[in-house]
């Protein structure tokens, strides 16, 4: 195995069988050869902070998976207004935040008009600052509006690279492919574009791991978003096991051997299914983390999976606490927007 690792470190990349028997290895001690690799492959201590704003859990969709989809009755719902959502991004830039990620539910409430005049407003505001939209699939023409308005990054789960999983986890009315195209679409338009998938989710299979691996080496996203998936109370999957911290960190480790420069996400589902959950991924070669800023009212609403931790702080507390998580393993917080590293040599004839 740790002639593999090695080849993987080199390569960037390893044959089908050899990476399935990476993710397969039930050994701990391919774990802390694949995390050690990691980490030199991470190249350095920093520790790229976004604020996540969840401004809205209406969603138009029906994903088993999530406890915010549309048939579920139970969930309460909630929109933050533009004024509220420009507070917490005011409260997160005092707090050092030079990254703002809005994310929500599918709601055709905010029209495009109405995204545009916020991130428009949130640039004026903050002109040192990112802003990162994960709002679901929408039409090209919105895509590219919201991209002149000022928007610099975009994150979309691909959720699973395997066609016929992914019908497993959707409904009818979704499409992969669809899903895909819109991908396409960021990419083109010149977002630096986030995919990723859930670990563990149900009907994954090693082979649909290697799809996504696969995927993520063709469509090379500037940031990859992965953790456990853990099961809703009032989704079809309630009785479905969740994801697990080793099969997760081993993917984190193996990712960013295959993707050296990648943004690689610690997750608040990380943190959820273990207590140093985020500390053991950003061993395992992660180099973001995203404290909330919502409002603690909403927060306590945006409930994608049972059991979500850091639904109760204020955000300031949020941040001392992950300063600290971060520091307990030998990293720093990096100020500053933290920007893909090769997109700042893009366009400089590379
Ligand atoms: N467990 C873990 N992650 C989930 N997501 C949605 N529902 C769950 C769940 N039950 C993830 C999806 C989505 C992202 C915003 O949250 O991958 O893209
Ligand atoms: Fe909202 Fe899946 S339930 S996008």
């Amino acid at each position: 195995m740790k002639a593999l690792i090695a080849r993987l470190e080199r390569e960037r990349d390893l044959p089908d069988g050899d990476l399935l028997s990476l993710l397969t290895a039930e050994d701990s001690a391919v774990q802390e050869e694949l995390s050690a690799r990691a980490r030199a492959a991470r190249r350095g201590e920093a520790v790229y902070l976004r604020g996540l704003i969840e401004f809205t859990n209406r969603c138009r969709n029906d994903c088993y998976y999530c406890g915010i989809r549309r048939s579920n009755g139970r969930a309460e719902r909630y929109r933050l207004t533009p004024e509220q959502i420009l507070d917490c991004a005011a409260y997160g830039h005092a707090l050092g935040f030079r990254t703002f990620v809005l994310q929500g539910g599918e709601d055709s409430w905010y029209t495009d008009e109405l995204i545009c005049g916020l991130i428009r407003e949130l640039k004026r505001r903050h002109p040192d600052c990112a802003v990162t939209l994960s709002i679901g699939e929408r039409e090209r023409e919105s895509y590219e509006a919201y991209f002149r308005a000022g928007a610099d990054r975009y994150l979309l789960r691909h959720e699973t690279a395997l066609e016929s999983h992914y019908r497993r986890l959707h409904p009818g009315d979704m499409s992969f492919t669809h899903r895909v195209n819109c991908l396409r679409q960021l990419r083109e338009i010149g977002y630096q574009v986030g995919c990723g998938m859930m670990v563990g989710s149900p009907f994954q299979t090693p082979e649909c791991l290697l799809a996504d691996l696969r995927f993520l080496q063709r469509f090379r996203p500037e940031m990859v978003g992965i953790g456990p998936f853990i099961p809703h109370r009032d989704t079809p999957f309630r009785d479905e096991p969740a994801g697990t911290l080793s099969l997760t960190l081993r993917l984190l480790s193996v990712i960013r051997l295959m993707l050296p420069e990648v943004l690689l996400p610690a997750t608040t589902a990380l943190g959820t299914i273990h207590p140093r959950g985020r500390e053991l991924g950003i061993l395992a070669g992660a180099n973001v983390v995203m404290p909330n800023l919502s409002p603690a009212d909403a927060r306590k609403k945006y409930l994608l999976y049972d059991g979500k931790i850091c639904t109760g702080d204020e955000a300031a507390e949020c941040i001392r606490c992950l300063s600290r998580r971060v520091e307990s393993v030998g990293c720093y917080i990096a100020p500053g927007r933290g920007d893909y590293p090769g997109w700042l040599r893009r366009g400089e004839g590379g």
